[in-house]
């Protein structure tokens, strides 16, 4: 197998050619984003106009390194492409994002652009979701509460999971938006859409990284070349 590192720069240099002058992108997080990122900074400094609204204080931070022109969705709320990393794609392109911890964000942002291209190396790929602990974003108030009854959520759907507390060093990890993330270990996820709509009923959810629904194309990284994928 090619390299890792080289996969994902392959994967982000094949996103530039969907990125159009004057384009409004979003822009994800986590190293494959990163080489996006990248790949698109020779192309901005050559004069193509495009605005990111980044997914993260950390890409915030490199389009500010690299210059890349930057807006948040507040005055700029709708999107034209999306372009984000994944944790693990499905063969519908159902995704679990957050390793990273921006899965709130990116969310918010893929659900503001008119598509979203997931870009991967194609150890991403799995059959079915869940091998990957699935990242919950939740609100520090009741924790304990709210550890509980995502347990019983996936005890009704016949499932059981083993919830981490994510830690930065001794410390519990702080998303950017100032929540916690429980790592839910389900080893198999069969139906993430009754998962989904299970955690979104517990009130202290804010959000988790399913996404469902939300990428119709993925430009995954192989040895062989990069393979464009259509839900
Ligand atoms: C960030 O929160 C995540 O959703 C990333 O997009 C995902 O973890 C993929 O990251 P890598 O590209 O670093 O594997």
């Amino acid at each position: 197998m090619a390299d890792i590192e080289q996969l994902k720069r392959a994967a982000g240099e094949a996103a530039l050619a969907f990125v159009e002058d004057g384009m409004l992108l979003g822009i994800g997080t986590g190293t494959t984003a990163e080489a996006f990122v990248r790949a698109l900074a020779p192309k901005v400094r050559a004069g193509m106009k495009v605005t990111g609204v980044p997914t993260s204080e950390r890409t915030l931070r490199l389009c500010q390194e690299l210059a890349i022109p930057t807006a948040t969705l507040e005055t700029m709320p709708k999107l034209d492409l999306s372009i984000d990393g994944a944790d693990e794609i499905d063969p519908q392109l159902r995704l679990i994002k957050g390793g990273g911890g921006a899965l709130l964000r990116e969310k918010i942002v893929a659900a503001a652009a008119k598509r979203m291209i997931v870009i991967a190396d194609e150890t991403k790929l799995v059959d079915t979701l869940g091998a990957f602990p699935l990242p919950i974003e939740i609100n520090g108030f009741g924790m304990i509460a709210t550890y509980l009854a995502i347990q019983e959520k996936a005890k009704g759907l016949g499932l059981t999971c083993d919830l981490t507390l994510r830690r930065s060093g001794e410390e519990p990890f702080i998303t950017d938006s100032g929540h916690l993330i429980l790592d839910a270990s389900f080893g198999r996820i069969p139906d993430p859409e009754a998962l989904s709509r299970a955690l979104h009923d517990v009130p202290g959810v804010v959000e988790h990284g399913l996404f469902l629904g939300l990428s119709k194309d993925a430009l995954v990284a192989t040895a062989n070349g990069v393979r464009h994928l259509k839900a």
